[in-house]
């Protein structure tokens, strides 16, 4: 026994030694990798299949490494990785994947896990990113598809360099049951694990150097950025077309109809075949709709049948679990992909089936396969929880690749990795107030989330709701279960379809923001804290007289803002929820106008507004152009040109890169797509004067005439 002590003794000091010589690579300027331990050979990356954009991380170059290297420890402990960075003191931590209810993460302890939102912020959620990032700017990330422990600063070692002075509780009432935490620390239940670290002067830089090792955004056709109603589960073909009309008859915009699990012959467990009564001819009914500018997405969640075709030929490729009593194929493998997503192909994608809703692959526990499965792989069924998302996604995205066409779907789970697929993330969880708090979260997780709508109890918060939509990566009525169209609510129906038809003038605005995350890694919504002169103003309002000595915590416990975000690069949302009639409204440093009046709303303060129901509050940043078009019902086509409304917002000069390509290819990877630059300058006169830069030789252009608007008199 003795000797066999001795031993464990030896080898743990020898693992130990060799985690402090972990070494640091820079695997891209700017971005370093630590092997700890021996990493598991399937982890979130290989899972993910993402390549880096080599091209723009190296535009962005280096910086220097964060942290002092011997500040760091890692070591492999009873099979399990443990993983301490250091924490300094007013550092506030952002990230750890899609929460829900909280912007600041230091002080949190979570375990990260795919799992349906549950109402806590606990580290189960859509997208558990094991990514962070810190005020100070910079980011890690833990490449593993494991459950991780993570205690983001609550946990005070013996030998803390910062450890805090003892407090007498009988007698000191500045006494503390949380004392100060100087470390991030893991625990990854495998013998080894890759680790990232992401330099960066602020936040952003870090988020956008994670998003391009992930390949950066992925760019959603221009009619990914319309307007999606999903249509009640029972629905026949009939009855879509029927609803189409009413979009057309009532001029609302349409771009693509969500058909919800009854365009299956089965599901629950699924077919993936066409009910032949509700729609007798899938091929003409796709092609009816394509030709009136309708796409369809179609719901699937990926547990087969006994009544899908290829079941049989799949059993053998799939885990020793079901869920709801369908087979769950093996994604790792390369026969099961061929026979699931090979009937996806033929049976949908073939005739023009435009994309996917890819449900229930998060949670929740009890209808998802439990820890104990196996899968034919010998992936374990906890990897497999964590990246099912990632999987289906991947997969999927390559049936529309393989034909050169974009497509934009849904999708309920998500992970480190996942960057550059086209889905956004929903859920059944239908908090308006969380909505907005994941929508700022989804811009640290690298990944995209829609606040959907689906009914409401009233026109008020029906129209609440809808606005908020509107600026968010995917404007959706999820009517599968409810039925409500836009106009339901007669008494909010003229707001309604203005924010509708909003959200297609925007299409330009959008669409260039989406460009942006595709080539520089930057989120299209994305929390205030990524905003460069916000948190100055939010020390002013919240740390005056406060002594960091004292108080450590003071920066890292300053007010967190998760109501407001910003949305594209010059844009500030402040939705309004239900009961609402005014609220509070942080701008940053700089001079911020009214979005849609142009008035001067504030200067680096915290303003006060009461819109009243018709506006959801939205503020320009000084010199913000928003290039818009005409209210059209659908995307422009391929070759189509619009005209363009450019919008200029206060004093300040503006300059604009507006993208353009095809919208709907992917030619812009060889090279077909154009950055025209827009410029707005004072003349000598005093007046405003717009130009823009003319269209390159050779390239797409849909920009027809341009015209600016000074909104700012
Ligand atoms: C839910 C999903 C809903 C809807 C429904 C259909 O799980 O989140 O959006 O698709 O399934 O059964």
């Amino acid at each position: 026994m003795r000797y066999f002590k001795a031993l464990i003794f030896f080898v743990g000091s020898f693992l130990q030694l060799q985690a402090q010589e972990t070494a640091w690579s820079e695997v891209q300027p700017g971005i370093w990798k630590a092997v700890v331990g021996k990493p598991e050979s399937y982890d979130l990356l290989n899972a993910a299949g993402a390549e880096p954009n080599i091209g723009a991380l190296a535009k962005l170059g280096g910086g220097p490494f964060p942290f002092s290297k011997n500040e760091i420890d890692f070591k492999v402990v009873d099979g399990e990785t443990y993983l301490r960075f250091p924490l300094e003191k007013g550092e506030q931590l952002y990230g750890f994947g899609l929460n829900f209810q909280t912007v600041h993460q230091r002080g949190k302890i979570l375990e990260l896990h795919v799992d349906h939102y549950g109402g806590k912020d606990n580290g189960r959620t859509h997208a558990p990113t094991p990514f962070y990032v810190s005020s100070k700017g910079y980011g890690v990330f833990v490449n593993s598809a494991r459950y991780i422990k993570v205690w983001a600063g609550s946990g005070v070692r013996k030998d803390s360099p910062d450890f805090p002075v003892p407090k007498d509780r009988n007698t000191d009432r500045t006494w503390s049951s949380r004392p100060y935490s100087d470390a991030v620390e893991m625990l990854i239940p495998a013998e080894g694990v890759e680790v990232y670290v992401f330099a960066g002067t602020k936040p952003l830089d870090a988020v956008k150097r994670y998003n391009l090792m992930n390949g950066g955004g992925y760019l959603p056709p221009r009619w990914g950025l319309g307007f999606t109603q999903r249509v009640m589960t029972r629905f026949t073909g009939a009855d879509v077309e029927n609803e189409v009309n009413l979009f057309e008859e009532k001029g609302y915009p349409l771009d693509f109809v969500g058909l919800e699990p009854g365009w299956q012959s089965k599901a629950y467990p699924g077919t993936f075949s066409w009910d032949k009564e509700r729609f007798p001819d899938p091929p003409a009914f796709v092609k009816k709709m394509l030709d009136r500018g309708i796409r369809l997405n179609l719901w699937i969640n990926p547990y087969v049948s006994p009544e899908a075709p290829f079941y049989e030929e799949i059993k053998p490729f799939t885990s020793s679990h079901t869920v709801w009593l369908g087979l769950i194929p093996d994604f790792t493998m390369a026969k099961p992909r061929e026979l699931f997503f090979g009937q996806m192909q033929k049976d949908q994608v073939d005739i023009g089936v435009s994309g996917y809703k890819i449900d229930e692959v998060d949670g929740y526990d009890h209808y998802l396969w439990p820890d104990v499965a196996t899968f034919p792989s010998g992936i374990s069924a906890e990897q497999m929880r964590q990246t099912y998302g990632l999987l289906a996604m991947r997969y999927s995205a390559e049936l529309f690749k393989k034909r050169n066409q974009r497509t934009f779907g849904l999708v309920r789970a998500s992970n480190g990795g996942g960057t550059s697929f086209p889905y956004v993330i929903y859920n059944d969880y239908y908090n308006h107030e969380d909505f907005i708090t994941a929508l700022i979260n989804s811009g640290f997780a690298g990944v995209l989330w829609t606040p959907e709508v689906r009914a409401s109890k009233t026109g008020e918060e029906w129209l609440r709701r809808f606005q908020s939509n509107v600026f968010s990566p995917m404007a959706m009525i999820n009517a599968w279960s409810s039925g409500t169209k836009p106009w339901t609510y007669p008494e909010v129906e003229k707001q309604v379809k203005e924010f509708a038809l909003l959200r297609m003038k925007m299409m330009p605005y959008w669409y260039t923001e989406f460009a942006k995350y595709h080539f520089e890694g930057i989120p299209p919504f994305r929390a205030m804290n990524l905003e460069e002169g916000f948190n100055q103003e939010l020390k002013k309002e919240s740390l005056t007289n406060v002594n960091l000595e004292e108080n450590p915590y003071a920066e890292a416990t300053s007010k967190e803002i998760k109501d407001q975000y910003m949305a594209g690069e010059y844009l500030l949302v402040a939705p309004m929820f239900t009961g609402q009639t005014s609220r509070k409204v942080v701008l940053p440093k700089g001079k911020w106008y009214d979005f849609y009046t142009g008035k001067l709303a504030g200067e680096g303060e915290v303003i006060t507004v009461t819109p009243g129901l018709d506006k959801i509050p939205v503020y320009v940043k000084d010199g913000g152009l928003i290039p818009m078009m005409p209210a059209m019902l659908h995307a422009p086509k391929a070759t189509e040109k619009v005209n363009l409304e450019i919008r200029h917002y206060g004093e300040k000069a503006g300059d604009y890169n507006l993208y353009d390509d095809d919208g709907e290819t992917f030619n812009f990877e060889k090279g077909a797509f154009s950055w025209r630059q827009i410029k707005v300058e004072r003349q000598r006169n005093g007046q405003m004067k717009g130009t823009i830069s003319s269209s390159e030789k050779g390239k797409p252009n849909t920009v027809g005439k341009v015209s600016f608007i000074f909104m700012t008199k």
